[in-house]
């Protein structure tokens, strides 16, 4: 949660006023037609041996044959009958030799940065499996990324108030953001981790990292502590992410915003204040930090800001390894990065702005991925074209390019050169007209039929004049998924067709759309924001916001989107109360689930005195952790 807000401020320039009704005919009747023209695109599937990461091979459909749960608030995970949830590793656990674990109870919760530095950090989100050694296809042996997005501190500390947060306190918290990577073993069917893993690392918001790409060295990126502009300390609110075919990770740099303060100080003659505006930051004081660190005070550090916002690379198999923010891929509350190899051989990154009425995006590298040569696609994220989307009624979009002297992106509208361009995304693809989306949050693409999905969580802001056919309710609290096909099945395209896939909702809501599936059959989700692709092309859906929408816990659900169980959804897992279900990561054979059991107990007024979740320990404080769920006796999860 600390979900983006808007910011306050509306570009919107809404020119199509159509009913929900007009936009499903519209869009239903010409299915058929469509359908034809995606179809049948080759799908480029990666030679030479095993990809490291999340891209998985192609396997013949993989029947659902689990006992669905049921909707429950209760505080602990719930799986089906026959899987088994172990607990794996999270806030407070040791990372190294020689390290304790964080103590629990009133006395013994013994927090410093110093500690926490070496100790599993705090809201795990995204969780990418790389198998051990590199290259192989191990389902048992293999290294763990997890991102850490944000802190509880009302739940970290007994009496904490913002107003009396220390600098240890602010210290510990900037340690406990970042990425945890550490390696994992199964073994006699359970997982756990290696403490003393020479692969065992934590990034945390002070790991110095380089700026790479057209933007690094511009003058909005240069500060007091790096008058280069290629030099930054630390990652903050690292989201989701994903998993490049070379076997890095590209960490998404979520809600920076709410790091930084006191805009309102900056002078209002400052042409940065308007970005800064236009990006959410705080005109006072959000978190608190800048009271001990002064880079978070924007009247101090006007740019620190901006060396935020960013998609950061890491080689998870080189614990020495710097991070590099790829400035190529833009600045914007990036929720994740999907890459895929497209049919020309030039890779392609997706990734989402989550703020209501953002954009989507697609980055398309210059140059052609060789595959078995890491040191040949090392850099190749610093050379592409970014593309923003604009969806048609017609079913139809386009990928609007984001280059620096093309249509109105020019110095005259404020935009000097390429890294101008990346620095201020937003207002980039605001000027090129793109579609205003709800809140884009994971998007993935098929490794059966490379179909992208795109995730839209919720927007309740959208208004009935705002509905566009893309975007298709009014105060849309529940959320949808599009499913887009690019042109010939080439995913550097510049143009694609798009369908609806999911509708949240109540399924009784005629409203609400599943796929065409029965909706007598189904279940209700809401909120959906990660997605993962299992055995057979089965698309799972994380939710985040079900006990506020729709009052029960959060949940992993799956839904195949081929066949004729299209749209056919079941619950599958739900989390413990007031968590965030996040992850999810499937081993290679697809035996194992990973999940990130995000900020459980997190809501207005549950604090570590009286806290609404006690889950793992059954004890204050709760810990957000990572847990791996397996079928008992082995097999493949859902089947
Ligand atoms: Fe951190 Fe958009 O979820
Ligand atoms: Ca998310
Ligand atoms: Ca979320």
């Amino acid at each position: 949660m600390k979900e983006p807000g808007n910011d306050g401020q509306d570009y919107s320039n809404f020119s199509n006023n159509e009913t929900f009704d007009s936009i499903i005919r519209q869009r239903f009747s010409r299915r058929s037609i469509l359908k034809g023209a995606a179809a049948a695109a080759p799908l480029l599937i990666l030679g030479g041996g095993a990809v490291p990461g999340s891209l998985k091979p192609a396997e013949a459909a993989a029947p659902l044959g689990f006992t669905p749960i049921a909707a429950n608030r209760d505080d602990k995970v719930t799986v089906p009958p026959g899987y088994t949830a172990n607990y794996l590793i999270g806030w407070g656990d040791p990372m190294f030799p020689g390290v304790d674990k964080l103590g629990l109870g009133a006395s013994e919760l013994d927090q410093t940065a110093g500690l926490q530095e070496v100790r599993f950090g705090y809201n795990a989100d995204f969780i990418g499996y790389y198998p051990l050694p590199y290259g192989s296809n191990s389902s048992t042996n293999g290294v763990l990324v997890v991102n850490l997005e944000y802190t509880n501190p009302e739940l970290m500390w007994y009496g904490w108030s913002l107003a009396s947060q220390t600098q240890s306190q602010v210290a510990t918290q900037i340690a406990a953001h970042g990425v945890a990577i550490v390696e994992v073993a199964k073994s006699g069917g359970r997982w756990s981790y290696r403490q003393s893993s020479p692969y065992n690392r934590r990034i945390t918001g002070e790991t110095p990292m380089m700026i790479t790409g057209p933007a690094a060295g511009h003058d909005w990126l240069k500060t007091s502590g790096d008058p280069t502009g290629t030099k930054v300390n630390g990652t903050l609110n690292n989201c989701a992410a994903g998993s490049t075919p070379w076997g890095t990770v590209l960490t998404c740099e979520e809600n920076f915003n709410q790091y930084f303060a006191n805009r309102s100080m900056m002078s209002s003659s400052d042409p940065r204040t308007v970005i800064h505006a236009r990006y959410g930051l705080p005109t006072g004081t959000d978190r608190g930090w800048e009271k001990y660190f002064s880079r978070f005070d924007l009247s101090k550090e006007p740019n620190e800001c901006f060396r935020f916002g960013w998609v950061v690379e890491v080689d998870p198999y080189n614990p020495n390894s710097t991070p590099k923010k790829r400035t190529a891929l833009g600045r914007m509350k990036h929720e994740a990065a999907t890459s895929v190899v497209a049919s020309t051989g030039q890779v392609v990154v997706y990734t989402g702005d989550d703020e209501r009425f953002d954009y989507m995006y697609k980055f398309v590298t210059a140059s052609q991925y060789v595959p078995g040569s890491p040191s040949a696609n090392a850099d190749m994220l610093d050379y592409g074209t970014l593309y923003v989307a604009k969806f048609h009624v017609n079913g139809t979009g386009s990928w609007l390019p984001l280059v620096h002297g093309q249509g109105p992106l020019t110095a005259a509208n404020g935009f000097a050169n390429q890294g101008s361009i990346l620095i201020n995304t937003r207002g980039a693809a605001d000027l090129l007209g793109a579609t205003k989306m709800d809140r884009p949050e994971d998007i993935e693409t098929s490794p059966v039929s490379g179909k992208v999905y795109a995730v839209m969580t919720n927007n309740s802001n959208r208004t009935a004049a705002q509905i566009d056919a893309v975007n298709p309710r009014a105060n849309n609290r529940f959320g949808h998924i599009i499913e887009i096909s690019e042109l010939g099945g080439n995913h550097a395209a510049i143009g694609f067709t798009w369908e609806m896939l999911l509708i949240a909702g109540n399924p009784t809501d005629p409203e609400t759309y599943y796929a065409g599936f029965d909706k007598s059959k189904v279940t209700q989700i809401s909120s959906p924001d990660n997605i993962a692709f299992g055995a057979g092309g089965n698309l799972w859906i994380a939710t985040d916001g079900q006990p506020g929408s729709i009052q029960t816990n959060d949940a992993l659900y799956v839904m195949p989107v081929d066949g004729p169980s299209r749209g056919h959804l079941q619950r599958f897992l739900t989390v413990p109360a007031e968590a965030e279900t996040c992850g999810p990561e499937f081993t290679p054979d697809f035996e194992t689930l990973f999940i990130a059991v995000q900020h459980p107990g997190e809501q207005t007024g549950s604090t570590i005195e009286a806290p609404l979740s006690k889950w793992p320990d059954n004890a204050s404080p709760p810990r957000p952790s990572v847990i791996a769920v397996t079928k008992n006796g082995g097999g493949v999860i859902g089947s």
